[in-house]
C-alpha cells in the first residue's frame, strides 16, 4: 500500500500533472478502488422512476449498481448482482420491475429493497446454513445514498466525508437550476444522449471549465456559424440556434470576465459574473410565473444568476440555465461514457425546453456541430501523451499563491485554479482509503 501511496504522490508537482494520471491502467484501477469509492457519485434523478418497481441501472465507480422505486416510494441503490451466483440481474438500463426482481439464471426473487423474496425448491436448503449465508440476505443494498432534491448520489465506502461536508456551498448550483423551475423540481425528459470518448474521464472534467480553448477549438463550427450571422441583413430575426452557438465565439476578455469559483473537495464553477448563457432571449410568460411563484425580487436573484459549468468533482458536471447535465462515466484509462441529459423546469413554458434541448443536439450530441471539436482533442491529447518528448501536462495558468486555503474562492475565468482543485482533491480522495488501509 505504501507503495502506491507513493506513486500517486509522485503524479504531482505545482501546476503539473504526470501523463500516467490519464493514461495508466494501474492508475485508473486505483481511481476506482479508491477516489470514486470514497466521493459521493451521481446516480441519477428520482423522475427518472417515478412509479414503484421502475428501475435505471447505471455504475458508481465500477460496480454495475441499479437505482429502483421501493413499495414504500423511497428510492433505493442496489448493487446489481444476483447473491446466488453473480448474475446481473436487470440487463436493460430502465425498466419496470414489478413488485419485485426476478433473476433471469435460477429465479431466485428479491423485493424492490434488495431483500430475498423467494427462492425455488427452497426445501434443498432445509438441511443447509442458508439461512446464514450472506446470500440469505438477497441483493445488497449501496451503503451510502442521498437524495438532495431528487438528485441521487452514492457513495460506497465508509470512511468519505459526509454528504454535506463532501459539496458545502457548491450546492448552490443544483439549487438555481431547481429553483428555475415556478414550481421547484426538474423532470428528466428523454433517454440521454450517450456516446464514448476514447479518452481519459478526467480530459473531459477539465474541459467543462476551460475557458481558453472555445474560441479556438469551435472556431470551425461556432465561428461558421458566426460568419453566416453576419452576413445577414439588418434586422434579421436571430434563430434560437444562432443564439446558443454565437457565446462560444466570444472574446478572451468575455471569458476572463466571466470569473471562476472554486469549492473544497474538487468542486468548481466558471461563470461567476455572467456567462455564455446571460444573454438569451426572454421567453414569453416565464417571468410572470417565475414572480407568481418566487415574488419579484427572488425570481430576480435566481434568473440573474447565470452560472456557465459547474463541475461536481469526480465527474458530473451541470449547466443551471440551460437545464443540462453531464456525466463522465469511466470505462478504462482511455475510454469515457459520456451521457449528457436534459430537464425540463415544471410548470415553465416549453419553449425553455425547446431550448434545452436545441442546445444539447447541436453542442452535446453525437451528431452535433460543437462537441466534437473537442473530442477531436481529447483523443488528439490521449494519443500524444504516449509521446516520450515530455511526461508532465501543465495546468500552471494563473496560478496564485494560497489556492484551496479556503473553502471558496473566486479568480479571473481564464484560470486553471479548477483544474488544480480538481487535482488536489484527486489525490485526497486517492489517498483518503489507501491510507487507512495502510495503517489497518
Ligand atoms: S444466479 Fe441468480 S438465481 Fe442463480
Ligand atoms: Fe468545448
Amino acid at each position: 500500500m505504501n507503495d502506491q501511496i507513493a506513486r500517486i504522490r509522485a503524479l504531482q508537482r505545482p501546476g503539473e500533472v504526470h501523463r500516467d494520471a490519464y493514461v495508466a491502467p494501474d492508475v485508473f484501477d486505483m481511481e476506482m478502488k479508491h477516489l470514486f469509492r470514497n466521493a459521493w457519485v451521481y446516480v441519477g434523478h428520482a423522475s427518472q422512476i417515478p412509479g414503484k418497481g421502475d428501475y435505471y441501472a447505471t455504475q458508481v465507480a465500477d460496480q454495475p449498481v441499479l437505482m429502483v422505486r421501493h413499495t414504500d416510494n423511497s428510492v433505493r441503490v442496489l448493487y446489481n448482482r444476483c447473491p446466488h451466483k453473480g448474475t446481473q440481474v436487470v440487463i436493460d438500463t430502465q425498466g419496470n420491475t414489478g413488485k419485485f426482481f426476478r433473476c433471469p439464471y435460477h429465479a431466485w426473487s428479491f423485493k424492490t429493497d434488495g431483500s430475498l423474496l423467494a427462492v425455488p425448491l427452497k426445501k434443498g436448503y432445509q438441511d443447509t446454513e442458508f439461512k446464514s449465508s450472506c446470500a440469505a440476505k438477497g441483493m445488497t443494498p449501496v451503503p451510502h445514498v442521498r437524495e438532495y432534491r431528487e438528485f441521487i448520489f452514492a457513495r460506497i465506502n465508509d470512511q468519505g466525508p459526509s454528504f454535506e461536508d463532501f459539496f458545502g456551498d457548491s450546492l448552490s448550483s443544483l439549487d438555481n437550476m431547481i429553483d428555475r423551475s415556478p414550481a421547484g423540481r426538474l423532470e428528466v425528459v428523454g433517454s440521454p444522449l450517450r456516446y464514448a470518448h476514447n479518452c481519459n474521464w478526467k480530459m473531459l472534467v477539465e474541459n467543462q471549465t476551460d475557458t481558453c480553448h472555445p474560441m479556438v477549438a469551435h472556431e470551425s463550427s461556432a465561428g461558421t456559424v458566426k460568419d453566416i450571422w453576419e452576413r445577414q441583413e439588418e434586422g434579421t430575426k436571430k434563430p434560437m440556434v444562432v443564439e446558443l452557438a454565437l457565446p462560444f465565439m466570444s472574446s478572451y476578455e468575455f471569458f476572463e470576465g466571466m470569473g471562476i469559483r472554486i469549492w473544497d473537495n474538487g468542486h468548481g464553477h466558471t461563470g461567476v459574473h455572467h456567462s455564455i448563457h446571460s444573454d438569451y432571449s426572454d421567453i414569453p410568460g416565464y417571468n410572470d410565473q417565475m414572480q407568481a411563484a418566487y415574488g419579484k425580487d427572488r425570481a430576480a436573484e435566481i434568473l440573474n444568476e447565470n452560472r456557465h459549468n459547474t463541475v461536481y468533482f469526480p465527474n458530473l458536471m451541470i449547466k443551471g440555465p440551460i437545464q443540462t447535465l453531464r456525466l463522465f462515466k469511466p470505462i478504462a484509462a482511455d475510454k469515457t461514457l459520456v451521457e449528457s441529459w436534459i430537464f425540463r423546469l415544471v410548470d415553465a413554458p416549453d419553449k425553455l425546453l425547446e431550448r434545452t434541448a436545441m442546445y444539447n443536439r447541436i453542442i452535446n450530441a453525437p451528431t452535433s456541430i460543437v462537441g466534437h471539436d473537442d473530442l477531436e482533442m481529447y483523443e488528439r491529447a490521449q494519443s500524444g501523451l504516449a509521446s516520450d518528448g515530455m511526461e508532465w501536462v501543465n495546468i500552471q495558468r494563473l496560478y496564485e499563491e494560497g489556492e484551496g486555503d479556503e473553502p471558496e474562492q473566486i479568480y479571473n475565468g481564464t484560470t486553471e485554479a479548477q483544474m488544480r482543485n480538481q487535482f488536489r482533491a484527486w489525490e485526497k480522495f486517492m489517498l483518503m482509503s489507501m491510507e487507512k488501509e495502510g495503517t489497518s
